[in-house]
């Protein structure tokens, strides 16, 4: 990773946090991953060659930069969404930023709608980190999106664990997918999508 880069990631996670500590109203904090949670996406992004990502809930955009960072190195692509103007804007300036646009496409619109425009086995990889409660309605779309062999990601399965509860049980007992928690950051969820 470029020294820029680095610095720019540092710059994002102190912001988030003081961000996130002085201000109550959901709509303007950041939520971001955290950093150890970046890393682990980065590698999976690279082990599992997954050249089209997509994210669902960009904020201000500091998850994207660890997709694009591992995009940059497999000649991927991460396409992300946000409904908030106001945080598309942000993450807009940091992509601009990071030098890695071109690993990136920024949507500004609802996943849901989004989700069902897509062509079925889109994505390689699908990262889910918005509205827990849109999750099960969303999820036969989802699983129609994700290509066979396909790797599902869900932030917040442990400090969100109830919240959470309805849609692991949906995927964990789905037999086209093979699922776990690991405990890294807030939690990840991971489904894979196996064949036959
Ligand atoms: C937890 S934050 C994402 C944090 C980001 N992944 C990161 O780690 O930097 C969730 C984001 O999802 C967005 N969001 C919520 N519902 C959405 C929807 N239906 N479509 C697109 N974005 C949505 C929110 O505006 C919010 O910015």
């Amino acid at each position: 990773m470029s020294e820029s880069l680095r610095e720019l990631l540092t710059e994002l996670e102190q912001f988030g946090q003081e961000n996130d500590a002085a201000i109550a109203d959901r709509p303007h904090r950041m939520l971001n991953i955290t950093r150890d949670t970046g890393e682990f996406l980065s590698v999976l992004t690279q082990a599992s060659d997954a050249k089209r990502v997509l994210e669902i809930g960009t904020s201000n955009g500091y998850s994207t930069l660890w997709f694009a960072q591992a995009a940059q190195k497999i000649s991927g692509h991460v396409t992300t969404v946000e409904l908030s103007e106001y945080k598309f804007d942000l993450a807009a300036t940091n992509f601009e930023r990071s030098g890695l646009s071109d690993y990136i496409t920024l949507l500004r619109c609802d996943a849901g709608e989004l989700l069902k425009s897509m062509d079925d086995s889109s994505f390689d990889l699908l990262f889910l980190d918005s509205n827990r409660s849109d999750y099960l309605q969303w999820w036969p779309t989802i699983k129609r999106v994700l290509r066979e062999g396909g790797l599902l990601v869900v932030d917040n399965a442990i400090s969100h664990a109830d919240e959470m509860a309805a849609f692991i049980e949906l995927v964990s007992a789905d037999l086209d997918f093979t699922t776990c928690t690991v405990p890294v950051g807030k939690g990840e969820f991971l489904a894979t999508r196996c064949g036959g």
